[in-house]
């Protein structure tokens, strides 16, 4: 018989996962809280705020989910699987413990310590005096990161020792972060080219995804403002296949079992923000979710039952599902965003062109809505990701770039350079 799943969020993370598991055969209902313009399209809106725990683990009961899956980090971190878990519903998403791996970024370094996994060195301080002495063990640029969940906020890599202390005193001192800053992280800066390695888990079995690379800054050449993610492509060439095995035995397997050993296991996804350096690859960060944009380049590449995996990551059973096959292709990813983004933006601006986006090209949405009158309107930020797909990255990336120039609304903006770094000369004219 076919599941009922419920998708909880509402940007072009979770209008993806729905795209992919619309494409299954064990999928019979899609319902997503609270969703956007585009997932409306695939999924019933389930209007729940995804701060509402009890009003999301009531709407699952409800509908007859089968299986919940939680796209952001805020509702985890909140314990919003412990909650569908004790209501009986499967879910794929970590528990409130096994979330630390991404909401305490001190306790994730005690999990890779413990585990071998290699990572920056570090010290962790939680007060001022303390954090200033351990500061001089520290080359520059150092990088001063707070403990909690911080929306992008809480990691500085800072260039000189005066603005180092000055963060040291704004975490810790003046409570700026508010408990987020109150434990801090003091790391060695690490040099090279940065991935996201992703794979499912059900607390044991380990399953690479195809890995991505995402830019975080919002203008060309990675400069101004830190943004939710204005792009992306996958897979990168620099994590080639010998590469992500390499990362599974050395990183993503021993932390499952360094999480299952301290009675955490995870079930849902590990994601590895890693540094490819001279001796090899390092963790950044774990987040305990699915990327966002990676998600929207990775589930198109996947050649895989994204239903089926899902429901055995929920109820322990992923070492009986034969694993996908390779990447099938590349995908460039585009994010636009509405004007003003990451700082204050307008919302209610009418969006043109979505018609007219080519076949060969996907269109997630994300902060979007439709108005009284049923036009598509911006409603966040990150307004949509423009997805192209091909053989090889200069397909993807034309056509993600037809698609994103095919899209207009006022104050409309993108990033220019993404993959282009991957491009061989002839590409690039
Ligand atoms: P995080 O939230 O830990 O991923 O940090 C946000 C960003 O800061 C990362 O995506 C990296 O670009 C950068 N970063 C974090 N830790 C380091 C490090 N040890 N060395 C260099 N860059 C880092
Ligand atoms: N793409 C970064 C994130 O999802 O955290």
């Amino acid at each position: 018989m076919g599941m009922r799943i419920l998708v909880v969020g509402g940007g072009g993370r979770e209008h993806a996962l729905l795209w992919k598991l619309a494409r299954s055969p064990r999928t019979a209902a899609l319902f997503c809280a609270p969703g956007n313009a585009g997932t409306t399209e695939l999924a019933e809106s389930v209007p729940v705020r995804t701060a509402d725990l009890d009003g999301l683990t009531a709407a699952a009961q409800r509908l007859g989910a089968d299986l919940v899956v939680v796209g952001p980090e805020a509702p985890l971190a909140a314990g919003l699987a412990d909650r569908l878990a004790a209501a009986g519903v499967p879910v794929c998403g970590p528990t409130q413990s096994a979330a630390r791996i991404e909401s305490s970024k001190a306790w994730a370094k005690e999990i890779m310590a413990e585990a071998g996994v290699p990572t920056a060195r570090s010290v962790v301080v939680t007060d001022l005096v303390t954090g200033l002495t351990a500061l001089g063990g520290f080359d520059l640029p150092v990088v001063v990161k707070a403990d909690g969940l911080a929306a992008g906020k809480g990691v500085v890599v800072a260039t000189s020792r005066d603005e180092a202390r000055a963060v040291l005193s704004a975490f810790l001192e003046d409570d700026v972060l508010g408990a987020a800053g109150r434990t801090v992280v003091l790391e060695e800066c690490l040099v090279g080219r940065e991935v996201s390695a992703l794979a499912l888990t059900d607390g044991e079995a380990v399953l690479p995804l195809p890995p991505a690379c995402d830019y975080k800054r919002v203008f060309d050449g990675d400069r101004g403002p830190n943004t939710g993610g204005m792009g992306g492509y996958a897979p990168p060439p620099a994590l080639d296949d010998a590469t992500l095995e390499a990362v599974r035995r050395a990183i993503l397997e021993p932390t499952v079992r360094a999480l299952a050993a301290r009675g955490t296991p995870l079930r849902g996804v590990l994601y590895a923000g890693l540094m490819l350096t001279a001796e090899g690859p390092k963790v950044l960060e774990f987040n305990a979710r699915f990327g966002d944009p990676e998600t929207q380049l990775i589930l198109p590449l996947l050649d895989g039952d994204l239903a089926e995996l899902l429901i055995a990551v929920a109820t322990g059973r992923l070492a009986g599902i034969p694993p996908p096959g390779p990447a099938a292709g590349s995908a460039v990813g585009v994010v636009l965003a509405a004007g003003g983004y990451p700082g204050p933006f307008d919302t209610g601006v009418p969006i043109a062109g979505l018609e007219e986006v080519p076949d060969d090209v996907l269109l997630f949405h994300a902060g979007t809505r439709r108005d009284a009158d049923g036009r598509v309107v911006t409603a966040g930020g990150r307004v949509l990701t423009v997805v192209g797909l091909g053989p090889a990255l200069a397909a993807a990336r034309e056509r993600a770039y037809a698609g994103a120039d095919a899209v207009a609304f006022p104050g409309r903006h993108f990033r220019r350079d993404i993959a282009l770094r991957e491009l061989g000369p002839v590409d690039r004219r």
